[in-house]
């Protein structure tokens, strides 16, 4: 669907040459929710403005659609721009126009009319739940209604791909579930393919199938989420991923662990995929003549599956112990026991 080939965009500053993207190379499959993290001048932007032609490289192709991105220019660019929406940080409103005028702005454009032009209008603005809301001017609305109005609008003329560029940093943590929540279900509904940008890797956690990590212009890091987040290998990935796995496994916490229950043993479960912790625990208890006392973990879902650790206590005879253990084994999951009673 998207084809970056050895793309770079060299910027003339007073130092020289600024490398703002250096020899990028990444292929975004169709349907896919694609997240570009990295930290502020890490040529996200940059990266991203070159997927819809605001930006040419100043080397390397960007293929759309089997469309040459980077190389046309004025009535088929525009056209192909219909195709490319993007949602902004700050939303880029109209101020002076309502949100039903905001949303038929790309309608007026593309020539669609009356009758026509209101029905879509109409589909869009119940497809982003802003039912009620049509004649609200944008300063009437909260940041995550505004943002809303900007999905609306880009998705406008059926666009085969959707850019966000910090679509949620303005907002706080609970309108940026619902607004990533909304992406996930514009994906799904209409097979969307979303690039998205972001310093947050909950974002990246919570809806992306793929990532890229970005450092000084340069992809460093790049995969499934999943295998991203159980195995990063760049200082800079491990960083990022901190951000959502707590430091609990820490040694002074484990050892405060095993002070804590000097009897029975403290196991350490870690989950990876499609093992999920409720029924396994369950199956514990109702199997094994042990008691289990969950002491504390962290499970993180991605849109591939899940992964985390879990902290338990096992108290009861030692052989059952054992077999409760064997039986966590033969599911699949990561067993450590870090104490002996
Ligand atoms: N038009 C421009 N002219 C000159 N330098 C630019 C231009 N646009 C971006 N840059 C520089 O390119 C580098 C990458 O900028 P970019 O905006 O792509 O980063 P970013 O990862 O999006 O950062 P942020 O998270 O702050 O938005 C920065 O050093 C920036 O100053
Ligand atoms: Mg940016």
């Amino acid at each position: 669907m998207i084809s970056i080939k050895n793309v770079q965009k060299i910027f003339p500053s007073k130092q020289g040459q600024l490398r703002a993207v250096d020899d990028v190379n990444l292929e975004i499959q169709e349907g896919e929710i694609f997240g570009v993290i990295g930290y502020s001048g890490a040529g996200k932007s940059t990266l991203i403005r070159m997927l819809n032609g605001l930006e040419l490289p100043t080397d390397g192709t960007v293929t759309i659609a089997d469309r040459v991105i980077s190389k046309i220019k004025g009535a088929e660019l525009r056209k192909a721009r219909q195709e490319i929406s993007m949602i902004f940080q700050h939303f880029n409103l109209l101020w002076s126009r309502t949100v039903s005028e905001n949303i038929a702005f790309p309608l007026e454009i593309a020539g669609i009319k009356g009758p026509e032009r209101q029905k879509r209008v109409s589909e869009l603005i119940k497809l982003v739940g802003l039912e009620g809301r049509e004649n609200a001017y944008p300063s009437q609305l909260s940041g995550g209604q505004k943002q809303r109005v900007g999905i609306a609008r880009a998705l406008a003329n059926n666009p085969k791909v959707l850019l966000c560029d910090e679509a949620t940093s303005a907002l706080d943590p609970q309108t940026t579930d619902s607004i990533l929540e909304l992406l996930v279900d514009i994906n799904k509904r209409l097979g969307l393919t979303i690039v998205l940008i972001t310093h947050e890797m909950h974002v990246i956690r919570k809806i992306c199938h793929q990532v890229a990590v970005m450092e000084s212009g340069r992809v460093v890091e790049l995969g499934p989420v999943l295998d991203v987040f159980k195995n990063p290998q760049q200082p800079i990935t491990k960083r990022f991923v901190q951000q959502v796995t707590e430091p609990e496994e820490t040694k002074e916490t484990t050892q405060h662990l095993l002070e804590l229950y000097p009897h029975g043993q403290v196991v350490q479960l870690s989950f990876i995929g499609e093992a999920t912790e409720h029924p396994l625990i369950t199956n514990v208890i109702r199997n094994f003549d042990v008691v289990v006392n969950i002491l504390q973990g962290k499970i993180s879902h991605t849109q591939n599956g899940s992964y985390g650790t879990l902290f338990i206590h096992l108290d009861g005879q030692a052989s059952e112990i054992q077999n409760a253990i064997d039986y966590i084994h033969s599911q699949q999951v990561g067993v450590e026991v870090i104490s002996n009673g």
